[in-house]
């Protein structure tokens, strides 16, 4: 049986605030003339949160930001052109939890020949009890998980994260695209893979659910170095790094039971970082020249750190990546894994 480092919230909390008194080594290195001028950027879970103060942050620095969101389209594009001072942001809709929508997202970048520079896994969701996907799989693994693994084949097959391992065509000179995983060091000590239960769906609480969320943590963070393994053999192809933003004062509560979602509201906004400052460590690793050609990192705000060590184990890796293809199988007609 699997599980995650935390079964409830108050230690999750406290872990969090802890973090917040530790030195933050680089917060010098991202300074304001780190840019991302004209690039293409694309943000999961950018309405709300972090990805929200995300988009703005890269929005100002020049990026052309496409806001990949399932709810509030417009609005949240609208708030984002304004905090930002940019025109260059627009909304695509993307609902994780629905093969459908990744499909169909994947269908508008192409045909609109977008190629992203900068691609921000940044969506997640925190359920308090067991829900079910409309692919009959647990929300947590799909959002959190198995629905990145799958944007990531559908773009790198179709050159729109143009990795040139898979199909990408990239110009001489073009910069390595980069993709930045957004976790959570909550993963530390989270259990090893359970292939048992492996994409199969089962009720539980809220003891599990906080549970789950730590653990598909540590499986996300498992499949980033297991990605980066395959395509950057010989030279970094396309640039996968992880970072932990630290406690954040964000909507991730939003589906705690009522009690529990008002303390925390309150511990949230008083203690933790706002989503703009927390942001500044993701914008660090996502234009920084420091992580240029860089894969396979992991920074937990800005102090670079191991993961948990099972996440680099290249059995576990393996073992990973042919059990996600086979619940893709399962549960897409359409799934097809890049050949690396
Ligand atoms: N807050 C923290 O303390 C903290 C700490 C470490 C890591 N993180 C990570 O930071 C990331 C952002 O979370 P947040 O704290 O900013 O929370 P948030 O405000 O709740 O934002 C979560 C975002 O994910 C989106 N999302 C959820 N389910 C989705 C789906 N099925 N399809 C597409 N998008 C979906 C949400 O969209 P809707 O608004 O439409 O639901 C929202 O935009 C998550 O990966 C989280 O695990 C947060």
């Amino acid at each position: 049986m699997s599980h995650g480092r935390f079964d409830n919230p108050v230690t999750a909390t406290m872990t969090g605030i802890l973090d917040l008194f530790r030195k933050q080594k680089l917060s010098e290195r991202l300074t304001d003339q780190d840019s991302i001028n004209g690039k293409t950027c694309i943000v999961t879970g950018a309405n709300s949160g972090l990805g929200f103060a995300i988009s703005v942050e890269l929005a100002k620095r020049g990026g052309n930001v496409i806001m990949a969101c399932r709810s509030q389209i417009p609005e949240a594009g609208e708030k984002v052109k304004k905090a930002s001072g940019s025109e260059h942001v627009r909304m695509l809709r993307l609902d994780l939890s629905d093969l459908a929508s990744v499909h169909a997202f994947r269908a508008t970048l192409e045909k609109e020949k977008v190629r992203c520079d900068l691609m921000i896994l940044n969506a997640g969701v925190a359920t308090p009890k067991a829900r079910k996907t409309g692919s009959g799989l647990d929300e947590i693994f799909q959002v959190n998980y198995l629905a990145n693994f799958i944007l990531l084949h559908l773009m790198l097959q179709n050159g729109t994260l143009p990795g040139r391992t898979c199909n990408g065509k990239r110009r001489p000179g073009d910069p390595v695209p980069r993709v930045v995983f957004i976790s959570s060091d909550s993963h530390q000590g989270s259990s090893s893979i359970d292939y048992d239960e492996f994409g199969k769906f089962f009720e539980y609480g809220i003891k599990k659910g906080m549970n789950n969320y730590s653990y598909y943590k540590l499986v996300l963070n498992t499949m980033a170095v297991e990605f980066s393994r395959r395509i950057n053999k010989t030279e970094t192809d396309v640039s996968m790094n992880v970072i932990c933003p630290g406690p954040v004062n964000t909507n991730i509560i939003r589906n705690a039971p009522w009690l529990v979602r008002i303390i925390l509201r309150g511990i949230f906004s008083i203690t933790f970082q706002s989503p703009e400052k927390a942001a500044k460590a993701v914008i660090y690793m996502a234009i920084s020249p420091d992580f240029e050609g860089k894969t396979g990192e992991y920074l937990h705000m800005f102090n670079p750190k191991k993961m948990d060590p099972k996440v680099y184990d290249a059995e576990e890796g393996k073992k990973l990546w042919e059990h996600s293809a086979d619940v893709w199988k399962r549960v897409d007609p359409k799934a097809a894994m890049c050949k690396v």
